[in-house]
């Protein structure tokens, strides 16, 4: 077995072989810098002329960025890499060349970029983004898991549409109409009168015309939902969890975070409890801000939802929006029936809203008005209404995308970045 990058500390002094792709390389008469990539990790390896054969040493300054090789060198401490360690090499064995990669070092467009995202993702930048994201999802679990909570996986396929009608991917399945799923909320409901607390993890689909930096076609989404909690204990389950995912980002990408030049600062100071402000407040804010374009009942864009988040270091919770701008499963508040029991979650610094959740209507004859109301009266929700006959108990739940929330802590202006393969508006290709 090859040697790891990331693993070379364990072999300080040692010779070892590592598998590894050429990111980079400088070279002058008598020294060449390999910049040296393996998945795991960067490292730099050094070719000193008068150490090696000549071959080695000529073969180090001819190689070409992407070839793949077998290295053999030996482990050595560098206090000036921001990694650590360096490799002083002694011998090169080419696997596979590579003739002129397009992703070369000096700058690219981004249609250009994208159109290459196969080969991009290899670049230092996307690499650091891609082990965040992947952080975030092992700190989901675990969070999730401590917490008692159970992975419920609801379905891709299906014959529901629970945030609206307009957003839909339609396919069919043989004689019957389907679409991809939205959200795995309705199902995670059933699930949590079944197991108590829940979480689901999953591709969800929007067939949204929107082309912002906050929209993508196909995102990822964690839908928490809990028997017995309402909206009060969905807001405490929501805050520790995000404060959990960034303190885990923080303790266990040092080096990615350093890389795309994140202000930790910043990272630091998200720890529950979190801010809260309801929409009627909010309202007011933004209209004695100036937005003059806002009356109660509107909903709010990109630019109400930073203007709102600049007043806080940590996310926000809006609380209690209008029953007319949510969907159909939202219970109502106690005292007034013109606002819901619902929260979105918006980031700091301009990301946007990263969790929108609410306390479900648990009452039979409401759902079932609600239903009516919305024209979804079908027999595709049948099941979902019969929950409230047997046993029905107050209960919450949220959904976070995951897509933003890498975008707001990697401090990555743009959610394409932030999924291996994004589906956008006018994209399906690679
Ligand atoms: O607010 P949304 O639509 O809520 C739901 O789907 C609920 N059924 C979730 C639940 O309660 N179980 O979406 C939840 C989150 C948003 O806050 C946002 O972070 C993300 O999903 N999201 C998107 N991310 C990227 N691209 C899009 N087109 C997104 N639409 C929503
Ligand atoms: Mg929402």
């Amino acid at each position: 077995m090859k040697t790891m990058i990331g693993e070379v500390s364990k072999h300080v002094g040692q010779e070892v072989v590592i598998g590894a792709w050429l990111a980079n390389k400088r070279s002058s008469g008598k020294i060449a810098f390999m910049q040296l990539r393996d998945g795991s990790g960067f490292i730099q390896g050094v070719v000193v002329k008068a150490e090696v054969e000549e071959e080695v040493f000529q073969k180090a300054k001819s190689i070409t960025q992407e070839t793949s090789m077998y290295i053999t060198g030996i482990v050595q401490e560098d206090s000036r890499s921001p990694f650590g360690y360096e490799l002083l090499i002694k011998d090169i064995e080419v696997i596979s060349e590579s003739v002129d990669f397009p992703i070369t070092p000096k700058e690219h467009g981004t249609e250009f970029l994208m159109d290459h995202r196969h080969l991009w993702l290899r670049s230092r930048r996307q690499h650091a983004v891609m082990k965040i994201r992947n952080e975030i999802i092992r700190a989901t679990y675990e969070f999730f898991n401590e917490n008692g909570f159970v992975k419920v996986d609801p379905p891709i396929l299906t014959g529901s549409a629970p945030e609206g009608t307009t957003e839909l991917f339609a396919t069919k399945y043989f004689e019957e109409d389907a679409y991809l799923s939205q959200s795995g909320q309705l199902y995670m409901e059933a699930a949590a009168m079944a197991l108590g607390k829940v979480f689901s993890f999953g591709p969800t689909f929007r067939a949204e015309k929107s082309k912002t930096r906050r929209h993508l076609i196909e995102f990822w989404m964690i839908e928490p939902e809990m028997a017995f909690y309402q909206f009060e204990d969905n807001l405490q389950v929501q805050e520790q969890y995000v404060s959990y995912i960034v303190q885990s980002v923080l303790k266990n990408c040092k080096l990615e975070l350093e890389r795309l030049g994140r202000d930790t600062t910043k990272l630091e100071k998200i720890q529950a409890p979190f801010p809260r402000i309801s929409y009627d407040d909010a309202v007011k804010f933004l209209q004695e801000k100036g937005f003059d374009d806002i009356q109660w009942g509107d909903d709010f864009g990109a630019p109400h939802e930073t203007a709102i988040a600049e007043s806080y270091e940590k996310p926000v919770f809006i609380t209690h929006y209008p029953t007319s701008l949510k969907p159909f499963y939202m219970q109502p508040a106690e005292d007034r029936d013109d606002v819901v029991l619902c929260a979105d979650l918006i980031a700091p610094e301009g990301y946007g809203e990263i969790i929108g959740g609410s306390e479900r209507i648990h009452d039979h004859e409401l759902l079932k008005q609600r239903l009516e109301e919305h024209d979804l009266g079908s027999d595709a929700y049948k099941w979902y209404l019969e929950l409230r006959q047997y046993g029905s108990v107050p209960h919450s739940g949220f959904g976070l995308g995951l897509e933003r929330t890498v975008a707001w802590i990697s401090g990555v202006e743009h959610v394409r970045e932030t999924i291996p393969f994004p589906r956008l508006l006018n994209r399906l290709y690679p």
